[in-house]
């Protein structure tokens, strides 16, 4: 397939509602096979700084644009996604490898941010707080102004949209730095937002050199907020390149989710929960289960049955029908999936299925049983098809294991019991919780986690939150 014949499909920059390339450019590669599918631009200096002068005098027009309107800008890009979910999935696939079935369902969850933000777009309420003399306490709340997204890899579509749609909706205009590995689900996006309505240069996607425009947007002090998805380690560097001009940040960052399966879950649920958490998007997600815990008195029938849905999942390239896994995004989380199971093996776990080490783009998915806290998988994000089963006996015991981990993103839980259900829940140290289920990422939901997991929380109404300022306003000597 010549990816170059969607319709959709761009392989331009857009700046200031224009699509430019450059002399220098990048390949963009298909993990199947690391075959080039097209090159984007590799944007100069003068050209990252230009783009931020335009979207800041285009910020300046559109904040003053009715929120009323600003709505149905966005409903329209909504739609226009939702009619070209399928193209807007084959590229995703061609670029990111995941398989079609579920690259359309991140566009769904993509869109589902646009549209959900449309509707908030009109509520960005500010307070009247009452005041104790002839006063009166006015709270605005304002578009913070002009921000910068930097974007993963592992999500090309909803990690954008749901940057991209709080900060429009409130009247912010945005510059998108997309991963360099998935710019093009990035750019085809830009091109149904330009169809939409979205005026020339509140919405920016500029690509090249992740450093340089990195340090460019950071370093400005024109861009007054920065959302970020990706590792710990990044993050951090990227909150201290903004410390100097005191920007607002938004950092959703690595995790280490535990899955706690108690005794007295529904088991068939427990299984099917670690499945989705586990397996969605070839394991490489920030929320998907790093380590399960299971008690001790179904732990065997739980690996049993956990066994025969892995064997069964299917290997491939991601536009083959039935294709459940896809190529992992390079050779680079391939041989951290290998590292987490040799090690896991050479600690005393065992091999439940899968393979021991593999030489190709392709990762087994693979289950091994008895792992400790010791081993690797246990402190490290795996980010990739491997589903370490760690044993427990006590509620307490699993607890401290399960919260003995800098990060705080998301954590699961199965259980029937509904008091289990409320201590567990408040007892685990973490941004979200799954109770019954592997799938919790919902554009309704607020999105985040606590400790090196991140800052602030994207989708919900509290999404709006992190691109408005307040602006407190005291009415005095009123008679
Ligand atoms: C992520 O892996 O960063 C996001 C996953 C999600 O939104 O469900």
């Amino acid at each position: 397939m010549d990816i170059k014949n969607i319709s959709v499909f761009e392989n331009r920059c857009l700046i200031n509602g224009e699509w430019l390339t450059a002399t220098t450019l990048l390949d963009v590669k298909n993990p199947v096979d690391d075959t080039v599918l097209t090159q984007v631009p590799v944007l100069d200096d003068v050209v990252i700084h230009r783009v931020i002068q335009d979207a800041d005098r285009a910020q300046k027009a559109w904040k003053q644009v009715a929120p009323a309107e600003r709505s149905q800008v966005l409903k329209q890009w909504f739609h226009l996604v939702m009619q070209h979910q399928e193209e807007l999935a084959t590229i995703m696939t061609l670029e990111q490898g995941k398989p079609l079935k579920e690259a359309k369902g991140e566009i769904a969850y993509a869109a589902s941010y646009i549209e959900w933000f449309s509707e908030e777009a009109k509520r960005a309420y500010g307070d009247i707080i009452p005041a104790a003399s002839s006063s009166e306490i006015l709270v605005f709340k304002e578009a913070i102004g002009v921000c910068a997204a930097i974007t993963p890899w592992n999500f090309p579509a909803a990690m954008i949209t749901r940057k991209v749609a709080p900060a429009l909706a409130v009247g912010c205009s945005i510059i998108v730095k997309p991963a360099s590995e998935t710019p093009l689900t990035a750019l085809a996006l830009a091109k149904l937002a330009v169809q939409a309505g979205v005026p020339a240069g509140v919405l920016n996607v500029v690509t090249g050199s992740s450093t340089k425009i990195g340090q460019i947007l950071t370093a400005s002090s024109v861009v007054k907020k920065l959302s970020f998805t990706g590792s710990t380690e990044v993050g951090a560097q990227l909150m201290a390149q903004c410390a100097p001009t005191i920007k607002k940040l938004s950092l959703e960052l690595g995790g280490n989710a535990p899955v706690i399966v108690f005794n007295e879950c529904d088991l068939e649920q427990a299984v099917q929960g670690v499945m989705d958490t586990k397996f969605r998007n070839a394991g490489q997600t920030c929320v998907c289960a790093n380590r399960i815990y299971v008690q001790s008195g179904i732990y065997d029938e739980f690996i049993v049955r956990l066994k025969a849905k892995v064997e069964a999942l299917k290997l491939g390239n991601g536009l083959e029908d039935g294709t459940d896994i896809g190529p992992l995004i390079n050779r680079k989380a391939i041989q951290k999936v290998e590292e987490h199971i040799q090690d896991a093996l050479s600690k005393g776990a065992t091999l439940v299925c899968g393979q021991e080490s593999n030489d190709s783009q392709w990762c087994q998915p693979t289950v091994v049983r008895d792992v400790t806290q010791e081993m690797l998988c246990a402190t490290e994000e795996t980010f990739g098809p491997f589903a370490p089963v760690f044993r427990f006996e006590h509620e307490a015991e699993v607890i401290e294991m399960a919260n003995d981990t800098e990060f705080g993103l998301a954590s699961y839980l199965f259980t029937q019991n509904l008091n289990q259900f409320l201590r567990v829940s408040r007892a685990l140290e973490y941004g979200m919780v799954g109770v019954n289920t592997g799938l919790i990422s919902n554009a309704a939901a607020p999105f985040g986690g606590v400790k090196s997991s991140g800052i602030g929380r994207e989708g919900s109404r509290y999404g709006l939150d992190d691109y408005l300022e307040m602006k407190y306003v005291c009415v005095g000597n009123i008679n």
